[in-house]
């Protein structure tokens, strides 16, 4: 390789590397080497399936590749020994199928059972609702008020003018409040997610929850749910490449004790519906 080409590669390399670790330095609380710290009550089992994976082929890998090294030396080519022929030996064959066989049965089995148990089964009936509704570039959050209602969403309204389609005539979201980019959640208290879109696909991505979701325009997602288990500062990221703004596309995600959670939301204001009311003429610049 010329000069000029090495100097290049490890430019690039150099280049990547620093580009990662700022970036990930900011979004990660630790270190960029290991899995982010987990909050969610599914995580723990989410973790758990990860290690076993990570450890069952990590084993494996390494029990591969030292077995091919040594054959790789012990019959290199020598002057005056001749080739073996090997034609394979069945028992051998049989063996080293059926046991990754089962292997892979049984963590599809899990993984399933696991997957029911995340998006299958009904959140607790206390669960707090939160419609989170993506756009390009951003998320309009939308709370239940005191009476613990959300007003219904439907895909089919969704549109500029009512990001969250919900029906202005709806009594429960009458005292809804709405954030933009801002989510706080009460510790240890189950939450249930609405997940829409107002114009192309975005993704709910909270590494720390271990929870991912794709919002497709068009569908309401109800069946995301998931409790925080401690208190910390998290960023809600778009993980759907879903336009030039999609690297901005984060929101500021609080887990905090329920009465904190209690006092910001009494702070809110309930929600408008309709955001196309008219500025106050003399609220301009030019009346002043
Ligand atoms: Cu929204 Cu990427």
């Amino acid at each position: 390789m010329s000069r000029f080409w090495r100097a290049g590669w490890v430019g690039l390399l150099g280049w990547i590397v620093a580009a990662g670790s700022t970036g990930w330095a900011e979004i990660r609380e630790a270190g960029v080497w290991w899995l982010p710290r987990n909050v969610s009550h599914f995580g723990h089992e989410i973790d758990f399936m990860i290690y076993v994976i990570l450890w069952l082929t990590g084993i494996t890998g390494i029990l591969v590749f030292s077995t091919m090294i040594y054959f790789i030396v012990k019959y290199r080519h020598r002057a005056g020994v001749g080739a073996i022929h090997s034609h394979g030996n069945n028992t051998l064959e049989v063996v080293w199928t059926t046991i990754p066989v089962f292997i892979f049965l049984a963590l599809a089995i899990y993984g399933n059972e696991m997957w029911g148990r995340m998006r299958m089964q009904k959140p607790p009936a206390d669960a707090l609702q939160v419609a989170v509704v993506g756009e390009q570039f951003g998320w309009n959050v939308r709370y239940p008020g005191p009476d613990g209602k959300l007003g219904k969403m439907d895909s089919h309204k969704i549109g500029k003018d009512n990001p969250f389609g919900i029906d202005p005539n709806d009594p429960d979201g009458k005292d809804d409040f709405t954030t933009y980019n801002e989510l706080v959640f009460p510790v240890g208290h189950p939450v249930q997610l609405h997940l829409g879109s107002k114009d192309v696909i975005h993704a709910f991505y909270v590494p720390e929850f271990r929870l991912y979701q794709d919002m497709v325009p068009g569908r309401v997602y109800d069946f995301v749910w998931f409790k925080a288990d401690s208190t910390g500062h998290f960023q809600l990221a778009c993980n759907q490449l879903c336009g030039q703004g999609h690297y901005k596309m984060f929101g500021k995600l609080s887990v905090v004790p329920e009465e904190e959670y209690q006092a910001w939301a009494k702070g809110k204001a309930p929600a408008t519906i309709a955001s196309s009311a008219p500025m106050p003429a003399n609220t301009s610049v030019a009346n002043r």
